[in-house]
């Protein structure tokens, strides 16, 4: 075997996507969970391989298992007898005894090498407490995967947009349900399929979004309830409604997961934190990152952030945008016209949260970066912090955390 290099694909790749996060760009990253910095463009996937099985790295990682991933085209030239015993694995039938945690571990190597067809793996057990992964795990080639939406609402069209614009989602296999057909339309421009019947989303798909408003979702879960089985991942967006609730109103043993998304997921440029509820498994998390991260930056954390995350970012868009309006009428107070102040407005935005998320640094030292001694931008921000721009925003993330908090005891 050459000496793989990773390609920009690896961010996709379960096996890396749960730990190794981009720094800058896609050619370098390091580990989240020992914070090892890897430059990937000089070095082989074997390295980052070894890294995995290094005893730091295993002794913080609960969640990936070793297998050998390449795709890059170096090696694909193996000599004749290589390519013969490869060809034979493709068609090779395979079969595990047993669907513990070592079964899990080695079907999910040797089906990350691409090399075996997921369709000759069989899994036998007396129970089904274990297949439900495996099955999880087949699936998550996620052009197959069947996706439902409950509610076609602007927060369902921004999810779904970002899964589809990534390719890896097949629209043939995306269904959403709302009452009436006032949104439908524009899901359908994505080939995707409508209803009116929830029930019939939840029978068709295998992860389903509930994206309902809040106070709609008991009685929607009570509604679906017969539908959901074992098998079936609901993840809701809802705010303020938590994973007790979710559990306590859906069949024991279902699987939830709680997504707190914003906005710009419909421009691909969201903040999605994602919680999971007692009965999923790493691995149902690993799979709605797969899936969600065309949609933006998707983290998981255990749910108590997840008001947090709605003050900061769900309503932060708003008090972004407040504050874009407020820099454009500045411009206009100051003589220029209206549209390209606020055209400029919002590059100015835009291209000031480029350059601190791309460069990594606080936003205190790209602020100061900016300050001039005695120059225009100081006179500027002492304006600011005399009418208390700092300590209003962090009073509008409070205040809107505690009206989340509020909304999910209701
Ligand atoms: N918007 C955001 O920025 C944001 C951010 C984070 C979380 N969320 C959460 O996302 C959820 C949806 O918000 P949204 O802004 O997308 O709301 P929205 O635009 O008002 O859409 C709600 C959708 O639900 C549908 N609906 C109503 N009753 C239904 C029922 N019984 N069964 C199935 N569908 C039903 C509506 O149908 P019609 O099309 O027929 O009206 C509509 O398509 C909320 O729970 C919210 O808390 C939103």
């Amino acid at each position: 075997m050459g000496k793989c290099k990773f390609n920009e694909n690896w961010l996709d790749n379960p096996v890396f996507a749960p730990w190794l996060v981009p720094v800058k760009d896609v050619h370098e990253a390091r580990c989240k969970l020992c914070k090892k910095y890897f430059k990937l463009g000089t070095m082989g996937v074997k390295a980052v391989e070894s890294h995995m099985q290094s005893a730091k790295h295993k002794s913080v990682d609960k969640t990936t298992s070793i297998s050998h991933f390449c795709s890059a085209p170096a090696c694909t030239s193996a000599a004749p007898s290589q390519c013969k015993m490869e060809s034979d694995l493709t068609e090779m039938k395979i079969g595990f005894i047993g669907a513990g945690n070592m079964a899990f571990g080695i079907a999910q190597g040797i089906l990350m090498s691409g090399k075996v067809n997921r369709e000759n793996v069989k899994v036998s057990a007396p129970s089904s407490n274990n297949l439900g992964r495996f099955q999880c795990k087949m699936e998550s080639d996620l052009t197959e995967m069947k996706i439902g939406f409950i509610g076609a609402g602007n927060m369902a069209f921004g999810i779904a947009q970002g899964i589809l614009m990534s390719g890896k989602v097949n629209p043939e296999n995306v269904k959403v349900s709302a009452p009436s057909s006032n949104n439908l339309g524009r899901f359908q421009e994505l080939g995707v399929a409508v209803t009116h019947s929830n029930s019939e989303v939840v029978t068709g798909s295998r992860l389903v979004f509930m994206a309902v408003k809040p106070h709609l979702v008991p009685t929607v879960l009570c509604e679906i309830a017969p539908f959901v089985t074992q098998q079936h991942v609901i993840v809701s967006v809802a705010a303020g409604i938590t994973l007790a609730t979710l559990e306590g109103l859906l069949p024991p043993d279902s699987v939830v997961m709680r997504l707190m998304p914003n906005l710009p997921c419909m421009v691909q440029e969201g903040a999605l934190l994602f919680s999971r509820g007692s009965r999923a498994r790493p691995e149902d998390g690993s799979l709605l990152r797969g899936l969600l991260t065309p949609c933006g930056l998707v983290e998981e954390g255990p749910e108590t952030w997840i008001d947090a995350h709605t003050g900061l970012s769900g309503s932060g868009v708003a008090f972004v945008y407040l504050f874009a309006e407020a820099l454009a009428e500045g411009g206009v107070k100051m003589g220029m016209p209206s549209a390209l102040a606020h055209r400029i407005a919002a590059q100015t935005v835009l291209g000031a949260g480029r350059l601190l998320r791309d460069s990594g640094k606080h936003p205190a030292q790209l602020r100061s970066d900016v300050c001039t001694p005695g120059g225009t931008t100081i006179f500027g921000l002492h304006e600011l912090e005399r009418g208390g721009l700092r300590a209003t925003t962090m009073g509008a993330v409070e205040a809107a955390t505690e009206r989340a908090r509020e909304l999910g005891k209701k």
